[in-house]
């Protein structure tokens, strides 16, 4: 490679009688290691202010979700807390997280604001988000969803919020962001409430994505095809009209199996029927404070592998090719091709290797050519 792109791959003999290796370039001995893309996130809350790991302890003493939200927890809860916290306070915290996630070897993530569900916090999580982008390697997709849930000074009022976020976060948020999302779900924003903020988003420049069928088969994916969403994510309750709308769409299923996992749903999106269908499917980790507690596409690889029955192959495409083009950057990252940056994670023996849990097999994490982290 040179600079940031790859300009040769292929065995030592092919790229050697191809390429000129000029004096001063550096040679990595990778034998006995494997390479593969860095891992390309597709769906995280990274940034967030305050702690519930305690609904992690009260979910494995039976309480569910929804319990937990109507107790005062869940989404509010993180509301309060980042709505009281500076913005230098909320780098730093989401600063420590990222750090995380590039050791487990993601080099490209999405972030969303969504703890704000007012126009200033909703900017200021943005603008985090775009100060981060430039200090640290993984680079940041930046996401609005001031359509997360509806602010206590909303409730019962919640077409009024949704007006709110039409007319006054959109235009605020649109030069802060690259996508917009929404809570499309059973309790949260209804599929015409959706369409609307998706379309009001696209109008503004931002290109629409959607949270569906997490937890009720409630109208996501046809609200996907309606505005043309590169990707419908969670999609755990997904039907088979579900799966026939992503599919005529072209939408991305982005699930989240380590979202299912704890937060105990019971099951996983059906990945076999989506892949079948001819849907792409990617994977994301969801990092978010109450139920993606797994900074590591490694780990979310070994729930699609055995939790939804991906084969290796198809759950390192799902990490890397298919989560580039959910965010619209499978030109640049997601694959190990002449011309793309060179984003890249060595893996100790074969790539299977990634799927054996805590044994640390990434060696060292490259981003646009240049190695931001080595196993300690
Ligand atoms: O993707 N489903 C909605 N939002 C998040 C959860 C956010 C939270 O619990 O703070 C998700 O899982
Ligand atoms: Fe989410």
């Amino acid at each position: 490679m040179s600079g940031a792109r790859i300009t040769a791959v292929g065995t030592t003999a092919d790229v050697s009688a191809t390429t000129e290796i000029s004096a001063g370039t550096t040679i990595i001995n990778g034998r006995g290691c494997a390479l593969v893309p860095g891992f390309v996130d597709g769906h995280t809350h990274v940034v967030f202010a305050g702690d519930r790991r305690d609904e992690l302890r009260r979910r494995l003493s039976g309480a569910t979700y929804a319990e937990i939200a109507a107790a005062g927890g869940g989404i509010l809860s993180t509301v309060r807390a980042t709505r009281a916290a500076s913005e230098a306070e909320l780098a730093a915290q989401t600063s420590a997280r990222l750090a995380e996630i590039l050791a487990a070897g993601t080099t490209t993530c999405e972030a969303k604001s969504g703890y704000g569900l007012d126009t200033e916090s909703e900017c200021r999580m943005l603008r985090v988000i775009g100060a981060l982008n430039d200090s640290q390697p993984v680079e940041l997709a930046a996401t609005f969803m001031g359509a997360h849930e509806v602010p206590p000074e909303y409730r019962g009022r919640q077409a009024e919020f949704v007006r709110l976020v039409i007319d006054e976060m959109i235009p605020a948020a649109a030069p802060l962001a690259e996508w917009c999302d929404v809570f499309c779900d059973r309790g949260f924003f209804t599929p015409d409430e959706s369409i609307a903020i998706l379309e009001a988003g696209t109008r503004a420049g931002m290109k629409p994505r959607i949270h569906a069928d997490e937890l009720a088969a409630s109208g996501g994916p046809a609200v996907a095809e309606r505005v043309g969403a590169r990707s419908a994510d969670h999609l755990v309750q997904v039907n088979a009209e579900g799966i026939a709308a992503l599919a005529r769409a072209g939408t991305v299923a982005t699930l989240l199996p380590a979202a299912a996992f704890y937060l105990k749903l019971g099951r996983f999106a059906p990945a076999r029927d989506l892949i079948a269908a001819g849907v792409p499917v990617a994977l994301a980790t969801d990092v978010n404070p109450g139920g993606g507690f797994s900074p590591s596409m490694p780990f979310v690889m070994m729930l699609g592998c055995f939790a939804m029955g991906l084969t290796f192959e198809e759950a390192l495409v799902a990490a890397t090719i298919n989560g580039a083009y959910s965010l619209d950057r499978h030109d640049r990252v997601g694959s190990l091709e002449p011309g793309k940056q060179f984003d890249a994670v060595m893996v100790d023996g074969p790539a299977v290797n990634l799927l054996r849990a805590n044994a640390q097999p990434i060696a060292r994490v490259f981003k646009k050519g240049i190695q931001v982290h080595a196993r300690g």
